[in-house]
């Protein structure tokens, strides 16, 4: 018999363009060692939600499959990346009084603060998905990490508060659970990334992480080891294919091709002689094309995204803190000449940001469009519902179609 998923952690990325699913042990260092990896073309989503519940439960079972054969496995839990323009975050704050006789804060009153912090109001179609800290603050004095033992009279949380549509969460968890898989934990995508690229020092110094994905890029900004500020863009690197279709008149899914293979986002970075192949559509004869062309039309997409990013970093307030730069994530960052572009836009370093903190069977999965999966199950290694508090999302009527072990349980429970 295969061995239950209990001691492993489940990291599952369901993404515009593609799902990807990490099984791995965890070692006693906090690393992963990844025994399991699954990947399929997505079915069902556009710009990072589920619009066809069918085709997306398909093509996750089908990932999910290919795990659980690599890993030798039954894969029972998983933590669940979520992405969207839905998504809406905010900070917010929290206060309390030290309860303890002698005014030595406990994790009760850390508890008490931060549920204080989470006491928001927010409208009744959308749910919270991470309470995250920032920095407490003990009568006057501020920006402590952990005020755990410290003493004082009136403890203050500043946390970042991010929410999701209930209705884009639960669809996206009625499509795990139909695959027949419990969700462990929803985690905000770039959250998750974040888990895997960035380094202590990049959190601490302040550093934006971008994630160019398939239909969105996603954004996040920190600063003093915590998070400020995320946001969801709905461009990302299919809008690159799909203009260069336009721009070559070439089907949708050749221009894809040319791009990885071809494409890069600086035309001054392309030699002006350096000439490819354009298949037409209507099966007339391939054409060639300047690569040089390519890239004229790529570099503004490339451009106006950053440009987006800026505003949005702008506006927020964020210009000034970024001393660590700029890290670049996701399948989009692929494309050559990306990194120099951002570099241009924002006049600040940046970055290719790999999958960390993993080892085993990394090299299939060392690419930066694994940042997330692989984060997920970072994620999963280190926090244990923490910042969520654990949910079960189970519905009784998808469960007991897949699993008999947790129907029992259910029996048991109700
Ligand atoms: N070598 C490459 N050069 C350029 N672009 C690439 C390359 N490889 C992948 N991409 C692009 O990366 C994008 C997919 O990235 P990724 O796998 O991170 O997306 P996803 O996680 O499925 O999507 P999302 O995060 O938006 O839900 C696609 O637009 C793809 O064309
Ligand atoms: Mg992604």
């Amino acid at each position: 018999m295969k061995a239950k998923n209990g001691q492993h952690v489940v990291g599952l990325d369901i993404g515009t363009t593609k799902i990807s699913c990490v099984v791995a042990d965890v070692m006693d260092d906090g690393r992963i060692h990844i025994i399991g990896l699954g990947e399929t073309p997505s079915r069902g989503l556009r710009k990072g939600v589920v619009v066809n519940l069918n085709a997306t439960v398909e093509a996750v079972k089908n990932c999910l499959q290919q795990a659980e054969l690599m890993a030798g496995i039954d894969i029972e839990t998983a933590v669940v990346g979520i992405a969207g323009g839905h998504i809406r975050s905010f900070n917010s704050r929290g206060v309390v009084a030290v309860s303890g006789r002698d005014r030595t804060v406990t994790q009760e009153d850390i508890d008490r603060v931060m549920e204080a912090a989470r006491a928001v109001n927010i409208p009744n179609d959308r749910e919270i998905l991470h309470v995250l800290p920032q920095e407490y603050v003990l009568d006057d004095q501020g920006s402590i990490s952990s005020p755990m033992g410290m003493t004082g009279s009136r403890l203050e949380a500043n946390v970042h508060i991010i929410t999701a549509a209930s209705t884009s969460v639960q669809n996206l968890v009625t499509c795990v659970n139909r695959a027949g898989v419990e969700v462990q934990d929803t985690v905000l995508e770039q959250l998750a990334s974040s888990e895997s690229v960035l380094t202590d020092d990049e959190r601490e110094l302040g550093v934006a992480l971008i994630d160019i994905g398939g239909g969105t890029t996603d954004l996040a900004i920190f600063e003093r080891g915590s998070k400020w500020h995320t946001s969801v863009l709905p461009v990302g690197g299919d809008h690159f294919s799909n203009d260069l279709a336009v721009g070559l008149r070439t089907p949708v899914p050749e221009a894809e091709k040319l791009k990885i293979r071809f494409g890069c986002a600086l035309s001054s970075q392309v030699r002006e002689d350096e000439t490819i192949e354009v298949p037409t559509v209507g099966g007339r004869k391939p054409r060639l094309l300047s690569r040089q062309v390519m890239a004229e039309i790529l570099q503004p997409r490339a451009e106006e995204i950053f440009n987006l990013l800026l505003k949005e970093i702008t506006t927020a307030g964020f210009e000034r803190v970024l001393n660590a730069g700029i890290v670049l994530t996701g399948g989009g960052s692929l494309l050559p000449g990306m990194v120099e572009v951002a570099e241009q836009v924002f006049d600040l370093p940046v970055r290719h940001g790999l999958p960390t903190g993993a080892d085993g069977l990394v090299e299939p999965a060392s690419g930066p469009e694994f940042a997330t999966v692989i984060g997920l199950a970072l994620y999963g290694a280190h926090h244990a519902s923490s910042t969520t508090g654990a949910r079960l999302r189970l519905r009784p009527g998808f469960v007991g179609a897949f699993n008999d072990r947790l129907r029992s349980w259910f029996s048991e429970v109700f």
